[in-house]
């Protein structure tokens, strides 16, 4: 898959994005992530990327004529269809399934506003999606287009070990995972679960999925509303109503 980042602040991805996994993905030939200084296509002798805005108020836009190069550059030869993603507070929220969305795609252009923003026809034109990482103001789109590029390429064949599919984390099936242990067994008074330990597989897969289900329905109810249970499962989710019932009583 490629990844084409747009953005003023190249510099911003080398640390994250030359460590850990996105590092394997890259190294694997997996990820091919290219980075694109934005300033590089100002035309003016003092390259501006911005300017005031019309109708005045604080801050700067980034120039369309600027923006637009950039993105040319990129997607003139790109396949049609080819996401051109805006990473903008206003965006839709970023989920699991859109980072899985766009792992299905053979290349993805990532654009990272700054200063109060992007000229609207920019977005008009060129941009087919507008993501937010969340309801908060970043001071630009960078940091989001690191978490978008780590979400998705978790979903690239090869980047996890068999070990962490991607498939059974949290959200993977609208609910989130429960409790992980390792060694030792007792650790400051409090035990690993019995059944952890009881080289029962089938218990152990039914335990994770109950506690999941337990973290779920503790943590993010709303989730719930849209996950996809069996009857047994459901059953499990009045178990934890009426354990919560006990306990108050
Ligand atoms: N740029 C500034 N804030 C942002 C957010 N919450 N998500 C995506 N891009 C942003």
């Amino acid at each position: 898959m490629r990844i084409d980042i747009l953005t003023l602040f190249p510099e911003m991805f080398q640390g994250p994005m030359t460590e850990s996994m996105l590092w394997k993905a890259r190294d694997r030939g997996i990820l091919d992530l290219r980075l694109h200084n934005i300033r590089d296509f100002s035309q003016t002798r003092h390259k501006n990327v911005d300017d005031t805005p019309y109708g005045g108020g604080g801050g700067m836009v980034m120039k369309p004529d600027v923006v637009a190069r950039a993105i040319e550059s990129i997607t003139y030869e790109a396949a049609p269809g080819t996401p051109v993603i805006l990473m903008t507070p206003r965006g839709r929220v970023f989920n699991h399934q859109t980072a899985v969305d766009l792992a299905g795609h053979e290349q993805v252009v990532l654009l990272c506003g700054h200063y109060e923003g992007i000229d609207e026809r920019v977005s008009q034109l060129l941009v087919t999606d507008e993501l937010s990482i969340g309801d908060y103001v970043l001071t630009g789109g960078e940091l989001a287009a690191m978490v978008v590029v780590d979400a998705v390429i978790r979903h690239l064949p090869g980047v996890l070990g068999a070990e962490g599919g991607a498939e059974r984390e949290s959200h993977a099936d609208g609910i989130l995972e429960g409790p992980h242990y390792t060694r030792p067994a007792e650790f400051r008074g409090l035990t690993v679960p019995a059944v952890l330990t009881s080289g029962d597989h089938g218990a152990i897969l039914r335990w994770r999925r109950k506690e999941g289900l337990r973290q779920t329905w503790l943590r993010r109810p709303d989730l719930l509303l849209t996950a996809r249970l069996t009857l047994e499962e459901q059953y499990w989710l009045t178990e934890f109503a009426n354990e919560t019932a006990r306990q108050s009583r």
